[in-house]
């Protein structure tokens, strides 16, 4: 972790020691080996949401409360942050109430300048950009899968270049696995974050996901239409239509490849319903595994 300032607002926030023991810890909280009931007893987390959520907003709220603390919700339609409240207010502000705050938001410079104003941990909850925290239940569940030691894995990424495609992206870089990205022209993920990830891992893009399953151990995909890009469902379904991961695509990836998708997920688009409610999905693992991983994020930060 950043000693410096403590948040979490990209998966490089965390070593890559770092993250393979926070998700042993996450291993173990679930298991019950490791008892955290009043760990975090009488700390607050405060969760701010700009953008919709189901996952996110229950789990860290059920997180923290099996931690012994206290999660409160709020809204940026309810926040002075909806009137035109600065965001450096608000966090000054807020640091003085809370142990830590979530947020999550539109532009990944807002969770930045939110953290350099707050003097509690900061967590980014999802921006246009990054998803660290779904990464950490993905990462868990493949973890879960096929043991320790992501060395030697190779993943599959199919369709949108979007927000958890760069966070997957940082992680193989931090984790040392294999991943292999298809996209459609003019779909692909961050620039930087992608020129990262190739020179110091091993990361290949193509715009065919044939290819890009071929020998996969995991297949993965999301929505076409991330939040906040609505108006532009006609001209994505089009570009997309091609990268739907079906039945026949996971039959290309190994024989015992499991499919992800973090949620919320839309059949006949990005996935068939034979795909995502078949044997090979662990999308509900994925997404109880949010629970466990955030956990053992909130017990490092605000331990
Ligand atoms: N996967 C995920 O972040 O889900 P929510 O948008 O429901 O929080
Ligand atoms: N890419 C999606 C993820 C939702 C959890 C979005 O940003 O809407």
């Amino acid at each position: 972790m950043n000693d410096r300032t403590r948040h979490f607002l990209q998966l490089d926030d965390l070593s890559p020691e770092e993250l393979s023991a926070l998700l042993e810890r996450a291993l173990r909280l679930k298991a019950g080996e490791e008892r955290a009931e009043r760990a975090l007893d009488g700390r607050s987390l405060g969760m701010i949401f700009r953008k919709s959520s189901t996952r996110t907003r229950v789990s860290f709220e059920v997180g923290i409360f099996q931690l012994g603390g206290h999660g409160l919700f709020l809204s940026d339609r309810e926040l002075q942050l909806g009137r035109g409240e600065s965001l450096a207010d608000t966090a000054r502000v807020l640091s003085t109430y809370l142990d830590a705050l979530m947020i999550r938001t539109f532009l990944q410079a807002e969770v930045e300048e939110f953290a350099r104003n707050a003097s509690i941990p900061v967590i980014n909850g999802l921006t246009d950009s990054l998803h660290p925290c779904q990464l950490l239940a993905d990462l868990l569940t493949v973890r879960e899968e096929f043991g320790p030691g992501f060395e030697g894995l190779r993943v599959a990424w199919i369709g949108d270049g979007n927000n958890v495609a760069n966070s997957w992206l940082n992680a193989a870089r931090l984790l040392g696995f294999e991943l292999r990205l298809a996209t459609p022209e003019g779909y692909g993920p961050d620039p930087e974050v992608l020129a990262r990830a190739v020179r110091e891992g091993a990361v290949s893009v193509s715009r065919d996901p044939r290819e890009a399953v071929d020998g996969a151990h995991v297949v993965n995909t999301d929505t076409w239409i991330s939040m906040g890009q609505e108006a532009e469902e006609e001209d994505r379904s089009a570009a997309f239509a091609p990268f739907q991961v079906t039945s026949e695509l996971m039959d290309a990836a190994r024989p015992e490849a499991i499919f992800l998708h973090c949620l919320p997920a839309y059949r006949g688009k990005e996935v068939s319903a034979e795909v995502i409610d078949g044997s090979r999905s662990r999308v509900l693992r994925e997404a109880e595994n949010r629970l466990h991983a955030q956990k053992a994020l909130l017990l490092q930060l605000m331990g």
